[in-house]
């Protein structure tokens, strides 16, 4: 039987892995422009941080993590456990009071594949550690933006709300679970069970009766102090100033134990079910919670694979431009020599070129030099080795250059 990949995973064939890295490139591009530096970590991670980090009982922890089975490492599911853990280790903090850095790399989660959904994924995101000011959570969103928005993509709708700190949510808990209490046997298993473990993911919710049970539940924004609601509302400021357009949306809570105060999305109608483009929030706590200093943070993470689904829809992705300059085409073994030496050379001066290694006859050769979009092709035979001269055929309308000089073939094909 043939081997196959493993579910809720993709090979990226070469078309996808171009456009792939032209997204990439735009992205550290625009990271760079904002002062963000780039960070790598382990794919794996002691399984403890990401219980610390992220929080037993959310979905990814109990139910999505890849965890070998001597249970003490994980693949890493997200990045800002990992960042955050380095950034301890290592002192970042020393450093520079306020640390920016950005990642691009795959992640692990064990769910249930779907349409822009996988086990094994990517994501670009950063982080900014060190700081509490509202421009700081502006500058986040900002970035965001901009990098969505310099891929074409103009109606992705940002979604933006804040949770509050921990004591707040839990005088909002009470009211909440006691109102709920009333409604326990309708709501859905999911909502149940949040319901003992973590209250405040009742709210991400999809199930048509449980929306009907919150539609008249209390809201969380109620419970929340001055200094919250005016920070939340600088914040909100901010991003009008920069002539950001948001919707702020109360129940937007995320799927992490670590977030404090401000949580925001960017989603796209584009991607369906999975309509998360990317993701984050404040987390003030998380720093401390695995060891560190008390230090404020803020951060996203975006899905690659979905932004290149959006862009696919709204055929945003360019074409490649990436041809080859010239196909050496040769008429036999003798010229086949001639040929290889001469594509080697011209690599060497960085001309992106190719010459047959399947012994095919010459219209096989043309053919193929057509198939892979050529702009040039030369044919090497005997005469043109006894004369050393040739014709460069340009591809595009056929015109032919005479050309008498192989040493300086170069030239001829930038002219
Ligand atoms: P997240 O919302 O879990 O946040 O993931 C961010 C984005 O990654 C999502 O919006 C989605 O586009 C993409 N994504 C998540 N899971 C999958 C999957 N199974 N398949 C494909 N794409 C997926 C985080 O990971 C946080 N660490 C973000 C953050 C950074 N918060 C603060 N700093």
């Amino acid at each position: 039987m043939l081997i196959q990949k493993p579910k809720g995973t993709y090979d990226l064939l070469p078309e996808k892995a171009r456009q792939r890295y032209f997204l990439e490139k735009r992205v550290r591009e625009i990271f760079n422009i904002y002062n963000y530096s780039e960070i790598r970590t382990p794919t794996f991670e002691k399984t403890e941080l990401f219980k610390r980090g992220i929080g037993e009982e959310t979905d990814i922890v109990s139910k999505e993590m890849y965890t070998f089975k001597d249970n003490e490492f994980t693949l890493k599911p997200e990045m800002t456990a990992p960042v955050i853990r380095a950034y301890i280790e290592n002192n970042l903090g020393n450093e520079s009071p306020l640390q920016k850095l950005f990642y691009i790399c795959n992640m692990f989660r064990r769910e249930r594949p779907q349409a822009g959904r996988f086990r094994e994924f990517s994501q670009f995101g950063a982080e900014a550690i060190g700081s509490s000011d509202p421009y700081i959570d502006a500058e986040m969103i900002i970035l965001a933006d901009s990098i969505i928005r310099s891929f074409g993509i103009e109606d992705s709708v940002i979604k933006i709300n804040t949770i509050g700190t921990a004591a707040e949510r839990e005088t909002f808990f009470r009211e909440f679970k006691g109102y709920l209490s009333g409604f326990l046997k309708e709501l859905s298993a999911d909502s149940q069970r949040r319901y003992v473990i973590n209250p405040l993911r009742i709210l991400d919710s999809k199930v048509q009766g449980d929306l009907e049970i919150l539609r008249d539940a209390p809201v969380l924004y109620n419970f929340l102090n001055d200094e919250t609601k005016r920070n939340f509302q600088s914040i909100l400021d901010i991003l009008t100033q920069s002539g950001i357009e948001f919707e702020t949306d109360n129940r937007l809570v995320r799927g992490f134990d670590y977030y404090t105060s401000t949580t925001f999305e960017f989603v796209s109608e584009a991607l369906g079910a999975q309509n998360a483009l990317l993701g984050g929030g404040r987390y003030d706590m998380l720093v401390q919670q695995l060891g560190g200093k008390p230090t404020p943070a803020i951060g996203f993470a975006a899905g690659i694979e979905r932004l290149l689904m959006v862009m696919e829809a709204k055929k945003l992705l360019p074409d490649s431009d990436d041809n080859l300059k010239l196909f050496i085409v040769s008429m036999n073994k003798e010229c086949k020599k001639f040929s290889f030496k001469l594509a080697d050379r011209l690599r060497k001066q960085g001309v992106k070129c190719e010459t047959d290694f399947l012994g095919r006859s010459l219209k096989a050769q043309m053919k193929e030099a057509n198939r892979s979009n050529s702009e040039y092709v030369i044919v090497i035979g005997d005469e043109e080795l006894k004369n050393g001269t040739a014709n460069l055929k340009r591809m595009s309308d056929g015109t032919e250059i005479r050309m008498n000089d192989f040493d300086n073939i170069k030239n001829y094909l930038f002219k």
